[in-house]
Order: C-alpha cells, then structure tokens, then sequence
C-alpha cells in the first residue's frame, strides 16, 4: 500500500510513526513533510494547501490511500478532490470541515440542536458588533469566523479591548477574510478538555482524552501558542463526565451533522470547557490536534491504519478500537521567541536512542545537516505507567535534544498532577 499524509508537523510525524506499525503500508509519502520524518516518510516539496498539486502527486504515485490532517485543506476540499479520483481518505470533505472553517457555522448548529456551548451573538457589520459590546458581559470573548492559525479568538477583560479585537477583524482585517464575520461569546470558565473521537457516521469512538498547554509562559502567562505540550489522559475528566458528554455532545454533535447532510467522516476533535453548568463546546475542530495527537496515537494499541480504513468504509462500529490505560506527557521544544519572531536554521540535535520518542515540527536539511526551521520544534514524547512518570521522563527527553535558542514550558502536567492528587 503506498499512503500519502497531507501535512508537515508533530501531529503528522505522529501519524506517520504509528501508521508504519500496520505492515501492509509499504510507502509513506508526507506532503510536504519535514525533514525530521525523512527515515519514516518520503517528503514531496507540495505545501499541504495545493490541492491540484496534490491531486496531480496522488495520480502519477497510484496513491493507494491518503490521510489529510491540517485545517487548510480538509476545509479547501482536499478530501473531495481525492475521492474524486477514487483514492479513498481519512478526513472530512469540505462540507463537513465546516464544522471548524467557520465558528458561525458551528455555533449555530449547536444552537439548533441544543448542544451545550457558550451563548453568542454573530455579526457581519462592525457598527451592529460594536452596538452589541455596549452592553455585552465582560469578560467577553471575540472570535473571527475562519481559520486564523488559533490566533482568531481574543478574551477581552474590558470594553476597550473589546472593541479594540472587533475593529481589527472587521475593518483592519487582521486576520484577512476570517474576520469578516465574527462570534461575540460569553466567557466561560472551567478546566478545559481535549477530546478526539473517530467517527464514520454512524459510531462515534472517542479516544483517550488530554490535556493541551496553549500558552506560552509557565503558570498559563504568555501569548497563545499551538501548543506547547500536552498530557493523556486528563484527569479532569472523569468516566461519569465522559459519559455526559457521550450523550449531550458527541452524539448529537453526529446526528447533527448528518440530519445537515453533511456527514463526518474522521476525526473529529471536541475542544470542552467543564463549567460548573456541565460540559461545553469550546471549538470544534475537523481534524487531529496539535499536540494532543502526539500523546494520544502512542497509547492506541489497535492499528491506526485499520481503524482510519474502517472510517472510510463506515464500519468502525465492527472495528476494536484499544487504548492503553497508561499515562504520556509531550514536552515541545520551540525556538526562542516563538510564538513572535524567532531565528531558525540552527543545528538539531535529536541523539538515536531518544529518537523513536521524538516527533519532529519543525526542521530542514541544510548542507546535509538537520537544522531548526520553524516555531515549535520537537515534540519530547513519554508513556509511562503514571502521569508523574511519564512527565519526568519526557523532560529526561527533552534534555537530550539540542539545538541553539531552544526553549520549552517546565510546568507541562503539573496542573493535571494536582488535580490528581485532588481527586
Ligand atoms: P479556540 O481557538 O476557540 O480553541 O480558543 C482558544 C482558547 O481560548 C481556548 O482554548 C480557551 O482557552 C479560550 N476560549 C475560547 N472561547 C472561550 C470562552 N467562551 N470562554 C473562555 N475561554 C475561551
Ligand atoms: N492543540 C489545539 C489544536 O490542535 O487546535
């Protein structure tokens, strides 16, 4: 079988790493990859936005099977155009990617069918946005409806910043077409929860929940980030509170798709805030998230690639889908300034024997020599039996991989630990 995975990050290195367990696969080609997948993967210079391009690739390789994980092509329709040349896909096509292309659209269809999220009003035109603000509760939060690179959503303390973030995406157009339309939501408080759950459809399988770390600076202080490290599973979410959102989330979040005619087929990534009202939808996302992917696909012990086939064939239902009840922590290494400007290009480090716990983000050959190339860098990965395990180790990673400017969060986990304790 020869695979391709649209895709350059952690998250795909991820992908890549557990996909090459099923021996059927005989080829993996990242589109575009980066260089420190190179051993798991063959990376093709076509950004993971060129659709025609990939479509081109995908013919003249007789892809066999293709995995689209970014936001940007799953809502561009990446999925579409390969299906249409009969290559069967794990992802959503575009109309179901909606579902996270457009904050509009997702939280109308939670209103519509009484999904639990913050309440919100949308607009279109920035005076009616700013009339609203006059009297709106603060905090309050200012969301632009499209893809923003997780930059799009501000929590405004005052009036001032509020309208502030609503002229920006409105008029200034910061965030380009994204801020044309806007969501003006109620702040919400809680710990927050990342869920990702296969779904065909018909069933929906959630995987072993984590915990993401999306601020720059220790204790939650800094500029919002991707993400700078993650833990599995998270404590803050318990069987009975799983069970809850089973019911008042998952499920009709997939009948609600598919009454819209727009079934979702993937993964389908639910981003919650546990309110002292019971769980909420903060985001959807079409897609695996980053990096929570890095510490949830190394505790499946079922094979990646049989359930994201049954998927595509919606027989996941019939398929095992077997978590591993151990805990994993994911350390990233991000270069020095991110998530502002930063230097890259400098020599990357990562020793063999920590190799096969490295999910590489960010980095490219220069003159023969692995260097940095990006933002986030290298995702540190541990599993272990307990969670304080498992965070010890992945810093024991993480000092082992070297490159010039590095840096990286030293609290990752230990909210999750405390709540453990607590429990
Ligand atoms: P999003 O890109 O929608 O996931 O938002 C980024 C982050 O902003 C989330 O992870 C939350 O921490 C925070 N956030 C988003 N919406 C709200 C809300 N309604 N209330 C409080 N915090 C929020
Ligand atoms: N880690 C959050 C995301 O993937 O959107």
């Amino acid at each position: 079988m020869r695979v391709l995975v649209v895709g350059g990050g952690g998250r795909e290195h991820a992908v890549i790493r557990k996909l090459r367990e099923n021996p059927e696969i005989t080829e993996i080609f990242a589109l575009p990859g980066n260089a420190g997948m190179r051993k798991e993967a063959v990376c093709v210079p076509i950004g993971a936005k060129d659709i025609p391009a990939i479509v081109n690739f995908a013919r003249d390789e007789q892809i066999d099977y293709a995995v689209v994980t970014p936001d940007d092509p799953l809502v561009l329709g990446c999925v579409d155009a390969l299906e249409a040349l009969g290559i069967p896909c794990f992802g959503p096509r575009a109309n179901a990617a909606v579902i996270e292309g457009s904050k509009v659209f997702s939280k109308n269809l939670m209103k519509k069918y009484g999904i639990p999220t913050a309440k919100y009003e949308s607009f279109d035109d920035l005076e009616e946005a700013l009339r609203y603000l006059e009297t709106a509760p603060l905090p309050t939060v200012v969301k632009a409806d499209g893809l923003a690179l997780g930059k799009g959503v501000i929590i405004a303390q005052t009036r001032e910043e509020a309208e502030a973030a609503v002229t920006d995406m409105m008029q200034g157009r910061k965030f380009g077409k994204s801020g044309e339309r806007i969501v003006i939501e109620e702040f919400l408080e809680g710990p927050e929860v990342s869920v990702l759950a296969f779904t065909d459809g018909k069933a929906m399988v959630p995987m072993v929940s984590s915990m993401d770390h999306k601020r720059a600076g220790d204790g939650d202080t800094g500029l919002n980030t991707g993400g700078m490290g993650t833990v599995a599973p998270n404590p803050y979410y318990t069987p009975a509170i799983a069970e809850q959102c089973m019911q008042e989330i998952f499920l009709p979040t997939m009948a609600a798709m598919n009454a819209e005619g727009r079934t979702f087929r993937g993964c389908l990534y639910f981003g919650l805030m546990l309110t002292k009202d019971g769980p909420k939808v903060i985001e959807y996302n079409c897609r695996f998230g980053d990096p929570e992917t890095q510490v949830v696909l190394p505790l499946l012990e079922s094979d990646l690639f049989t359930v994201m086939r049954a998927v595509t064939e919606g027989r996941l239902s019939e398929t095992e889908v077997r978590f591993s009840d151990k805990a994993a922590c994911c350390v990233i290494l991000a270069s020095k300034g991110y998530p502002g400007s930063y230097e890259k290009g400098f020599p990357l480090d990562i020793p063999e024997a920590v190799e096969k716990q490295v999910y590489v983000a960010g980095a490219k050959m220069k003159d023969g020599v692995l260097v940095t190339d990006g933002g986030r860098i290298a995702g540190c990965t541990a599993v272990a039996e307990s969670l304080a395990d498992a965070i010890r180790d992945a810093y024991k990673i993480a000092e082992q991989v070297h490159f010039e400017n590095a840096y990286c969060r030293r609290d990752i986990g230990q909210r999750a630990l405390q709540a453990r304790r607590e429990q």
